[in-house]
């Protein structure tokens, strides 16, 4: 769907945008007028995806903290940044508390919720700056129990707290945190369940252009006006709290 330029003359960098809601975000973003700057580990993905529309790739790490400072001081430096979208965002099949190892867990808090940290670190200058937005993808997995696992879940409901804490203190700064938290969305990512949803579930589960819908809502607000969480889950399959449908089998958000 193309959008007025409501979005010109601001810049946004959003990070995890080589599939999924990121890469929706971002072509949306760019429809939109704004400058963006678009990061993940398969740049030559975020070309593909974003095909004609103005969208710069970066190839980044998010585990990495080093290299998620220089991106960023890189796009804010030459750019600005106005909103930082952190979507970047993985899970293992093998999940349950007994498959997990400390290294997997590390492996997995370390892309998930260290990593947005390193983004809201870097780029809090540059959101003071602005008076900027930074909107982070965590997920409902983060706020109930399902089977999405004890380390994905743990790293979701870290990545809510962090948004919720740094919305705190840097409201009176100007600066706005919000975690989105959506249900299942039909992502690439599904396909590392160990049971990857079936069809009819794919069909009726949220499309990655909902979320981006999410965050061009939030990116569009007057600065005075501060949504910090915002749920979104897919009518037919999910509601607040519940994770459970009788028929398909729907246990996990994501
Ligand atoms: N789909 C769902 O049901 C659902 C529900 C709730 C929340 N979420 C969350 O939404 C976010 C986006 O996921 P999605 O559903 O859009 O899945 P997706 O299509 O698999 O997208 C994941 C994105 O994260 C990037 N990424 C993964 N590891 C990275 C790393 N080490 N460094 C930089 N980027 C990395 C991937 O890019 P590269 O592989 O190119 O690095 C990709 O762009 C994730 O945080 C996910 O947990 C998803």
């Amino acid at each position: 769907m193309m959008q007025d330029a409501v979005l010109s003359g601001k810049t946004a960098l959003i990070i995890g945008a080589s599939s999924g809601i990121g890469l929706s975000t971002a072509n949306l973003f760019a429809e939109a007028g704004a400058k963006v700057h678009a990061a993940a580990r398969r740049p030559e993905a975020i070309r593909a995806g974003a095909g004609d529309r103005p969208v710069t790739p970066h190839a980044l790490d998010i585990s990495d903290g080093e290299a998620v400072r220089r991106t960023v001081e890189e796009v804010g430096e030459s750019d600005g940044i106005d909103v930082l979208v952190v979507a970047a965002g993985m899970n293992f099949p093998e999940r349950r508390l007994e498959q997990l190892t400390p290294e997997k867990w590390d492996a997995m808090l370390s892309v998930n919720l260290s990593g947005a940290f390193y983004a809201v670190h870097a780029a809090l200058p540059y959101l003071r700056a602005s008076r900027g937005l930074c909107v982070l993808i965590s997920s409902v997995s983060g706020r109930w129990p399902d089977a999405s696992g004890p380390a994905y879940q743990s790293s979701k409901a870290g990545m809510t707290e962090l948004a919720h804490a740094a919305g705190f203190e840097e409201h009176q700064n100007g600066v706005r945190f919000t975690a989105v938290l959506p249900g299942i969305v039909d992502t690439p990512i599904l396909d590392n369940r160990p049971e990857p949803p079936p069809k009819e579930v794919r069909d009726a589960a949220l499309k990655p252009e909902d979320v981006a819908q999410a965050c061009f809502f939030l990116a569009t607000l007057p600065p005075h006006a501060y949504v910090p969480e915002l749920v979104m889950v897919p009518t037919a399959l999910q509601a607040l709290g519940k994770t459970s449908i009788a028929t398909p089998p729907m246990r996990s958000g994501e």
